[in-house]
Parts: structure tokens; C-alpha cells; sequence
């Protein structure tokens, strides 16, 4: 069990990891933003929809993900990719989202790519008390503010973006009662969690160690083999959920625009580097 420093605020116990009284924000707590069919194709969120067939490749992922928590019990999963603009966050948004419609589990999208946050933009939020402003401890932020879209179950915790010392931030004591406290939920909250581009500092890496499990994201003709077997290098293959290889041709959803995915199931045996052909 990992022991925790007791900060200024007392907001963390020194007993041993345990958190003074942080209550999550839930989908009942959460502030309800309009959101309908239209919107959600125009910010390209297919995933509530199961009738469009661009949400299939994420209800494959989703059966995957379950099949890990039943496995291995992970339900606090980290999206990460080796550099920015390979479509991380619409890869968490649109899982998030498939994920959220089952509604014997909870989900909750949670931005914690504090410098390029795009769940605001995503799903038109600005928020009120963003999960920078509790990080940061600012007056009135005592939890982060919870949203929730008109007619859909998904929980979302964004972040505003800015020049931030992420890095820090993420690994204060504040970051660490967040963490515990979604451990903590109960065994229906499932959390996709944005995190920072691996290969821009070492945010990911220390979130990481307090999450479950993570995706990677390759978007084909950027993404490298190398920088996807840097990746996994670095954060281990342990954690590793699955690769998922987006804008892929001859994926799953061919418009040019397809998404394709490789699972945890045997993946640390073979090179990372031979599925991404
Ligand atoms: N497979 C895809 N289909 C449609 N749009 C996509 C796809 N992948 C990424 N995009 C779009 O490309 C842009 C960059 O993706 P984003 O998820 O923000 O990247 P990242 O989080 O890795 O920086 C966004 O506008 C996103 O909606
Ligand atoms: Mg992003």
C-alpha cells in the first residue's frame, strides 16, 4: 500500500493511503448539457450509436475492455499515445461513450491531458470547476464539476487546456485523493481516462501507475512502430489493454477512416511493432 504525505489541507490522511471524504462527482451530481443524434455525428461521437456502424469498432473494443474487467478486474483505463493528433481523444470520447450505454456500469470520461484538453471542445463544456482548478486547489474547487449529456448516461470531468505544469500537478496530493477515490467507487464506475502524449513529459508515466490499464493510440502513417514500441516500453506491457490503430484503411469502418485494434490477450508475447502492418 502506497503511504501518502499529509499536504497542507489536510485533504489526504497520512493512515496509510486512505482519503478524507473526497466524493466523486456522479452522473446523478452531474450538470446536464443539450446533446442530441446531430451533434454528437458532427463532433464525430458515433459511439451512443449503435445503429451507426462507425460505432462498431468501439463495441468491439467495449466487449474487450469488459472482458479485462471480468479477467483482471481493471476499470480505471488510461488512453495514451506516443505524440499528439492521432486522434487520442476521440478514441477515449467515442469508448467513453459505447461504454456508457450499458447501463449496469457507470462511465466517466475524465481529461487529464492537462495542456491539449479536448473534452470541452468535444462535448461544448466550459467548465465550471475543471479538474486543473482542483488539482490546483483554487478557491470553491473542492471537487471537480461533473457533466452529463441530454439523453445519455456518460459522466465527463474536463479540463480547461493551458500552459500548465502538468506534470506536477498530477502527481500532488490532490491528484493522488482523486485516483484513490475512483478506486474506491464502486465496482460499476468504469473511468476512460485522456491522459498526455507519452513522449511529452512524464505525466502519463505517473498516472499511469495509479490506473489500471492503459489503450494506446497509433493513428496509421503517423504513428511509428518504434515510437509505439517506445511507448510500450516505457509504461510496461503489464498494463497494457491493447493498441488501437487508428484512421486505418483496411479497419473496420472503411471510409478512409477506419479503427482497428489489437488486445491484451497474448499481446505481451508477440513484437508490437509486427501487428502494425
Ligand atoms: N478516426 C477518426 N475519424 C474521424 N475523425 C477523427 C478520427 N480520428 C481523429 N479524428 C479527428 O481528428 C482531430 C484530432 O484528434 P484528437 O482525438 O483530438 O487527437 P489527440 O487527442 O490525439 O490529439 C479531432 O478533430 C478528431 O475528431
Ligand atoms: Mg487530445
Amino acid at each position: 500500500m502506497h503511504r501518502l504525505r499529509q499536504n497542507e489541507d489536510n485533504d489526504v490522511t497520512a493512515d496509510g493511503g486512505r482519503t478524507a471524504e473526497l466524493k466523486l462527482p456522479a452522473l446523478a451530481d452531474a450538470v446536464v448539457l443539450p446533446w442530441d443524434s446531430a451533434i454528437s455525428k458532427s463532433k464525430h461521437v458515433y459511439g451512443f450509436d449503435s445503429l451507426d456502424p462507425r460505432s462498431r469498432p468501439f463495441n468491439m473494443m467495449r466487449a474487450k475492455l469488459h472482458e479485462l474487467r471480468h479477467e483482471r478486474r481493471w476499470r480505471l483505463f488510461g488512453v495514451v499515445s506516443a505524440t499528439p493528433k492521432v486522434g487520442k481523444s476521440f478514441i477515449t470520447a467515442n469508448l467513453a461513450a459505447s461504454l456508457s450505454r450499458d447501463p449496469q456500469f457507470e462511465t466517466t470520461a475524465v481529461d487529464l491531458d492537462l495542456r491539449l484538453a479536448s473534452l470541452t471542445t468535444l462535448f461544448g463544456i466550459d467548465p465550471k470547476v475543471g479538474i486543473r482548478a482542483y488539482l490546483e486547489n483554487r478557491p470553491s474547487a473542492q471537487v471537480p464539476t461533473a457533466y452529463a449529456l441530454a439523453g445519455e448516461r456518460l459522466t465527463i470531468w474536463p479540463t480547461v487546456a493551458g500552459a500548465v505544469r502538468s506534470a506536477e500537478l498530477l502527481a500532488n496530493s490532490r491528484a493522488e485523493a482523486m485516483l484513490q477515490a475512483m478506486r474506491a467507487s464502486p465496482a460499476n464506475r468504469l473511468f476512460m481516462i485522456d491522459l498526455p502524449p507519452v513522449f511529452a513529459n512524464d505525466d502519463a508515466a505517473t498516472v499511469l501507475k495509479r490506473l489500471d490499464a492503459y489503450l494506446v493510440v497509433a493513428e496509421e502513417g503517423r504513428t511509428t512502430q518504434r515510437e509505439l514500441r517506445d511507448v510500450i516500453d516505457l509504461l510496461g506491457s503489464d498494463q497494457l489493454a491493447g493498441v488501437v490503430l487508428n484512421k486505418y484503411r483496411g479497419g473496420l469502418v472503411s471510409e478512409g477512416y477506419g479503427v482497428d485494434h489489437y488486445y491484451a490477450a497474448g499481446y505481451g508475447t508477440t513484437e508490437p511493432g509486427d501487428d502494425l502492418r
